[in-house]
């Protein structure tokens, strides 16, 4: 009797497990353990400026084209950009940060070559509409967009911090008591997420950490479920395997738009949450794209609206269904998509709802908004269980101040306006700038969530990322990730705009003619991706 239990718990455990491991996503992106292992055993190995050229087995009159294109390229920087240079670089050991983003803007057996010829600043002097300045006085159009913060240009946000300080001067910076600016902010928010209570936090990453950790508290559940490639900030519960050297234990990282998915969601009883970063509908299941990852044209981006949302839907019943909490990740989209950001453009109904870098009005900040009964900090029928969640500088008084400013402009005719047909308006730019680059026969794409856009290249090439040198060389500020995220704030009216698509257009014209666009004829990516892994090998093994 006792053996027939056991057994049917047993085949029972299985039957969880093999439903677990359909619902992962099939390459390193959903198997966050085996990625993590797998990036251990990568060896370090370095082209020197002899193989730099040939990396792909490039024919001799391609290489001489790049080793010229390369030669001026390198002296151009040396010439323009001398201050601003020397002074990251002196930077560079005693802040860490500059010292990783410098390593890993390119593949990384390139890395030490380009860091030396074609050195990247760091610093900025000021910015100006839609454009940035740097220390030697260059100006370049703004396509950083300060990781997604910058919405409405810089200028915008200088005068929301002046107007900040204004309302919360009087008060100063003291903390614990509210400044009274904090109720109309709650007032508005409630109203913006559609949810019935907000608490405050001093980054996107918090207010995800408080997210979760309430839905543990009011579920009782243990796991966390984040889709394969979405990024939720940096703790670790939210960032498992590649980046963090702990394990996350309690956290499941799933096929997003899968059957085998909802399958686990409705049928596990450990899971407290499911966290949706709606960016990922731009390439689902692969992380943000950067241009260190870019060792042939294999990266993808494409957003299919109406699919996406139907699958957010699926996803809402089932976690509803199932008592999980969906909590809409928006600190990058809030704001950006549409007036009520992702949940309005993709139409979801959250449970929980994060915000963070525009909302802050150019400080920062992170917010949770929540249905009541999960907001909650104790339980009244358990005094002495209660959810703990503070910060020194939640609600900081400058902070509110900001946001006020930020809240006004968003409830604002001119708003509205600005909202009215922006997705159609973003999309018909990038539409414009892919119908050039396509009649030009060139090799690069965009791909674009509104605003944000993402470069693909349609031709196997191992040196794409080359084209954010030619960029910046342009007069075109990209983030370190280079060419995987360019984010345009809604200050680029047309003039602004046109310009930054022929300076583009202009760059991919240089990288192409200077031979970075192509292969060896008939080389696929699939040939390029296994050349990089027989480097991978020989090095592994000490053959170069
Ligand atoms: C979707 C999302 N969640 C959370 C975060 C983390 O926010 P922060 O960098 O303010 O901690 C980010 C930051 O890029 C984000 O894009």
């Amino acid at each position: 009797m006792l053996g027939a239990a056991g057994l049917s718990l047993a085949a029972q455990k299985g039957r969880a497990r093999l439903r677990l491991s359909r619902a992962k996503h099939k390459g390193l992106v959903g198997h966050v353990r085996m990625a993590k292992r797998a990036a251990g055993l990568v060896p370090p190995y370095a082209f020197d400026r002899a193989q730099f050229f040939r990396a792909d087995g490039a024919a001799d009159e391609v290489v001489r084209r790049r080793e010229q294109g390369f030669a001026r390229l390198s002296q151009l920087y040396r010439e323009r950009f001398p201050d601003t240079v020397a002074r990251t670089a002196a930077l560079r050991d005693s802040v860490p940060d500059i010292a990783f983003t410098s390593a890993y803007r390119v593949p990384f057996p390139f890395s030490p070559v380009v860091r030396e010829a074609l050195p990247a600043g760091g610093f900025w002097q000021k910015s100006e509409g839609v454009t940035l300045i740097d220390l030697d006085g260059n100006t370049f159009y703004d396509l950083t967009g300060s990781y997604g913060v910058n919405l409405l240009g810089n200028d915008v946000y200088k005068a929301m911090i002046a107007r900040g300080v204004e309302t919360a001067v009087q008060l100063g910076p003291v903390l614990g008591g509210l400044h009274p600016v904090v109720a109309d902010n709650v007032e508005r928010l409630k109203a913006i997420s559609g949810l019935d209570a907000v608490s405050f936090h001093m980054s996107g990453t918090e207010a995800v950490m408080q997210a979760v950790r309430l839905a543990r508290y009011h579920t009782g559940r243990s796991h966390v479920v984040r889709f394969a490639g979405a990024y939720h900030g940096w703790w670790g519960d939210v960032q498992p395997g590649i980046g963090n050297p702990v394990p996350a234990d309690r956290t499941y990282t799933l096929a997003d738009r899968s059957e085998a998915t909802l399958d686990v969601l409705a049928t596990r009883s450990n899971i407290a949450c499911v966290l949706v970063n709606p960016l990922q509908a731009m390439h689902p299941n692969s992380q943000a794209p950067g241009d260190s990852a870019l060792v042939n044209s294999s990266r993808r981006a494409g957003v299919d609206r109406a699919g996406y949302s139907a699958w957010l839907k699926r996803l809402a019943e089932t976690c509803r269904a199932s008592g999980i909490v969906l909590i809409v990740d928006e600190v990058f989209t809030g704001f950006r998509l549409a007036s009520r950001g992702a949940c309005e453009y993709f139409d979801i109904r959250p449970d929980l709802v994060t915000y963070g870098k525009t909302l802050g009005g150019g400080l920062p900040v992170g917010v949770l908004c929540g249905r009541a009964d999960l907001m909650r900090r104790y339980k009244p029928e358990r005094p002495a269980d209660i959810c703990f969640a503070r910060g020194t500088f939640n609600s900081h008084p400058y902070v509110m101040g900001t946001m006020d400013a930020f809240l006004d402009w968003h409830g604002s005719a001119e708003a509205a306006a600005l909202y009215q047909g922006v997705d159609e308006r973003w999309n018909a730019r990038a539409a414009s700038l892919n119908a050039r680059l396509e009649a030009g026969g060139h090799s690069p794409r965009i791909a674009n969530l509104g605003t944000v856009w993402s470069v693909f290249y349609t031709r196997p090439s191992r040196y794409n990322w080359m084209l954010q040198y030619y960029c910046r060389a342009g007069g075109l500020a990209l983030g370190w990730t280079g060419t995987g995220r360019l984010i345009f704030s809604l200050a680029y009216g047309e003039t602004e705009f046109g310009e930054v698509a022929d300076r583009f257009v202009r760059a991919v014209e240089g990288f192409e003619a200077d031979g970075w666009a192509t292969a060896p004829d008939g080389a696929s990516d699939r040939d390029l991706g296994h050349q990089v892994l027989r480097e991978v090998a020989a090095a592994k093994l000490g053959l170069r």
